[in-house]
């Protein structure tokens, strides 16, 4: 029996398609929705292959009233909605700030409007971002959902913070509205079948696309950028989590928002394993952990980097009753695996 529908906007996306996966197999029917602006059809199709049946799908922007409507039509069963739908590149956020405001921000509200027009109550799980904290103090690592909001070093970030703000207000306004909004640390690797994974566009700007790009050839060195930071070995430390245990924490959100009906409206998770890794460490499980050269240099320090960061997971693990425990080498392996299958590398 199916424990009821849910709408995944950004489904083709990298964490939305993990998440669709999960979902399916726990026994919810899904219906996706993207507009391909980074992703790929493909993943629709790798989708279905791991779970063995069609995914009703819509293609539409979110951004567009309109079209977004459309689903909510045809769809009038959604009982909660995980919207993943954004723009995330933080770089180009800053050159092209109104891009980021426009998409991230018209979607959510729209998301909001829809769920909530009809005095129907439908849950919103959001994707939001461990860049809401900005640099740590050293004294709040690692860090709880209670450690300040620091302002955003970016359009991207900003981003973030306004739609909490915004989802906050309108649970404030709307009796029938509930929010859980996720906290992702750095989501990592790929499902361990290979036919769905990370597709970064052009030259990748996150460390493990570009650790397997470099390893399968496409790239000639990964540079470390910043060997001389105040950590043990120098480089910047994060809270690597693996996509597949992420995506399951999506389904104890859904979860919670549809089962406990005494649950707050608006509630804040950080979604991490709570060990934090050095770049010069991950780098050396992934040699270990994949047996391949990864030819790596030192660079001058990338501007905007937080030097340290990771999750104190506690409020996930007690509430939601899920923890992320895949083994870093595991998911690196699986990360370098869904690399070979999209190279044709044996
Ligand atoms: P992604 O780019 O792989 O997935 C986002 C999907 O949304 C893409 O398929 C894209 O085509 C689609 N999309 C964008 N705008 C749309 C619109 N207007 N209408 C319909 N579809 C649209 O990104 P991801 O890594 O899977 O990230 C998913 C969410 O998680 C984003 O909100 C992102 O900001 C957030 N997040 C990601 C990370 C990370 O490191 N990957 C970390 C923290 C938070
Ligand atoms: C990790 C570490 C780099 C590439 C970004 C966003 C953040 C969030 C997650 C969405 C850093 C180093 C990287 C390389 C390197 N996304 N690195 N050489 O910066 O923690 O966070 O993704 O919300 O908002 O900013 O992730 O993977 O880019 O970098 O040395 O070629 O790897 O300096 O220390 P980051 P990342």
């Amino acid at each position: 029996m199916s424990k009821g529908r849910v709408l995944v906007t950004g489904a083709a996306g990298y964490i939305g398609s993990h998440t669709t996966v999960e979902l399916i197999n726990a026994g919810y029917d899904v219906v996706g929705v993207d507009n391909f602006s980074n992703s790929s059809p493909d993943m629709l199709k790798g989708i279905e292959q791991i779970t063995g049946r069609p995914l009703p799908f819509m293609e539409l922007d979110c951004s567009d009233r309109d079209q977004f409507a459309k689903v909510f039509e045809r769809y009038p069963d959604i009982a909660a909605s995980i919207h993943f739908a954004a723009c995330k590149a933080v770089g180009e956020s800053v050159q092209q700030p109104l891009k980021y405001f426009e998409n991230n921000l018209r979607s959510l509200l729209y998301l909001i409007e829809l769920s909530t027009r009809d005095g129907h109550g439908r849950g919103i799980v959001f994707s939001s971002s461990c860049t809401v904290y900005g640099e740590p103090d050293p004294e709040n690592l690692p860090i709880s959902e209670n450690a300040p909001v620091k302002p955003a070093t970016s359009p991207y970030g900003r981003t973030k913070q306004m739609s909490e703000e915004i989802l906050h207000d309108c649970v404030t306004a709307y009796p029938s509205l509930k929010v859980i909004a996720l906290r992702y640390f750095n989501p990592i690797g790929a499902h361990p079948s290979a036919l769905i994974g990370e597709m970064p566009l052009g030259v990748p700007q996150n460390l493990v696309p570009y650790i397997t790009q470099t390893a399968a050839g496409i790239r000639k060195e990964l540079r470390i950028f910043g060997n001389d930071y105040p950590t043990p070995d120098g480089t910047c430390i994060r809270d690597y989590i693996y996509v597949c245990d992420l995506a399951k924490a999506h389904v104890a959100a859904v979860d919670r928002i549809l089962q406990v009906k005494d649950s707050d409206r608006y509630e804040i998770f950080n979604l991490g394993t709570g060990t934090g890794l050095s770049v010069l460490e991950l780098v050396n499980h992934f040699i270990q952990a994949t047996g391949v050269n990864l030819p790596y240099s030192y660079a001058p320090r990338r501007a905007g980097d937080i030097v340290k960061v990771w999750a104190n997971p506690e409020k996930a693990n007690k509430v939601l009753g899920w923890k992320a425990g895949t083994p870093i080498d595991d998911v690196l392996r699986s990360a370098w695996k869904w690399e070979k299958k999209v190279r044709g590398i044996q």
